[in-house]
């Protein structure tokens, strides 16, 4: 094939190419290695002088001439292959989901809990999770060597020469609050606390509490079980079966416990409870005959387990998602 037909079918067949991928075909077919212009450029070498001369410009001019032509026609190609592109987005598709984080269960109960005892008046305050062995017991009617102590199970930081400990409860903010403040008053104090003991389906050495406090001139313990069944009607939606049973604790007297019975399930022990102790009262400067209140110490797991039928606490603190996504 003499240059001006291998020209004629180049331009030909570029002209023709349908996507950008057959154009490139055609760019090998003539330009590659194997090439048929590039094997016209390498046949040179094997000419005459004036020969080399003659065919060599022409088949230069044409190597040049054929590139520049592809070059111009890929940009037409790409051109109409991206606008063809374009063309079939399909704008009725649905979007992919934008993910969100969402709130864990024990802080949603936790709002609720403090809802509902905003709405009877109570204040909310917060307290630190590291205290003294002052405010955690001494102040609280629990004695040094008293085994009332034993009743919780402490994690002791190693701190020298005064002790501190991770609060086993939320009731040392009772004497805190007290030593600032004068009755009438109703708080909660929602809070983390701590236990050194063994976990269980029902037992965590981390867990959350909230503790209530209502002081004045005359409080009873009938106002202790209209402010409980308030709070667990808010909570749950309904009446809710609840009895008060007698216990121990040594910053009350009388001390109390409070079951509840929710979805079928059997009596569930929610809070310890009582009238706050006059040593309690003299503790923090208050008269004790002036004065009478109540305490109360709710478990919020307890709560979030009933409400959201977990059958095991753990789920609550083990950070799966697989669980935490129902929420
Ligand atoms: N602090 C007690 C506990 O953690 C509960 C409680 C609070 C009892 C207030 C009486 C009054 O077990």
């Amino acid at each position: 094939m003499n240059l001006s037909e291998l020209k004629k079918q180049a331009i030909e067949e570029i002209n023709r190419a349908k996507s950008s991928v057959d154009l490139e075909q055609i760019r090998i077919k003539y330009l590659g290695r194997k090439g048929q212009i590039t094997a016209v450029l390498r046949s040179l070498k094997d000419l005459g002088e004036k020969e080399r001369k003659k065919l060599g410009r022409d088949a230069n001019e044409l190597k040049n001439s054929a590139e520049a032509l592809i070059a111009q026609r890929k940009i037409e190609l790409l051109d109409a292959e991206a606008s063809g592109e374009e063309k079939k987005i399909d704008i009725t598709a649905p979007g992919t989901k934008v993910m969100h984080g969402h709130l864990h269960p024990i802080t949603l109960i936790t709002r609720k809990i403090e809802e509902a005892f905003l709405s009877m008046g109570f204040k909310i305050i917060d307290g630190p999770e590291i205290e003294s062995e002052y405010y955690n017991f001494d102040a609280l009617n629990i004695p040094q060597d008293h085994p009332a102590r034993d009743s919780w199970d402490t994690f002791w930081l190693k701190t020298k020469p005064e002790k501190f400990l991770l609060r086993t409860h939320t009731s040392p903010m009772q004497v805190r609050f007290m030593e600032k403040n004068n009755p009438p008053f109703r708080i909660v104090v929602p809070g983390r606390v701590f236990r050194y003991e063994a976990t269980d389906a029902s037992h965590s050495h981390t867990f959350y509490q909230l503790e209530g406090l209502m002081v004045d001139k005359h409080i009873s313990i009938a106002n202790f079980r209209a402010v409980v069944e308030e709070f667990l009607r808010r909570i749950f939606g309904r009446e809710i079966e609840m009895r008060i049973r007698p216990s121990f604790f040594p910053f009350v007297e009388p001390g109390f416990e409070v079951d509840m019975k929710y979805g079928g399930s059997d009596w569930v022990e929610i809070m310890g409870a009582g009238m706050v102790h006059p040593n309690v009262f003299k503790s923090v400067g208050y008269v004790p005959d002036n004065w009478q209140g109540f305490a109360f110490g709710v478990g919020i797991d307890r709560i979030a387990k009933l409400k959201c039928k977990i059958n095991d606490i753990r789920l609550l603190y083990s950070g799966d998602l697989k669980f935490l996504n129902q929420f």
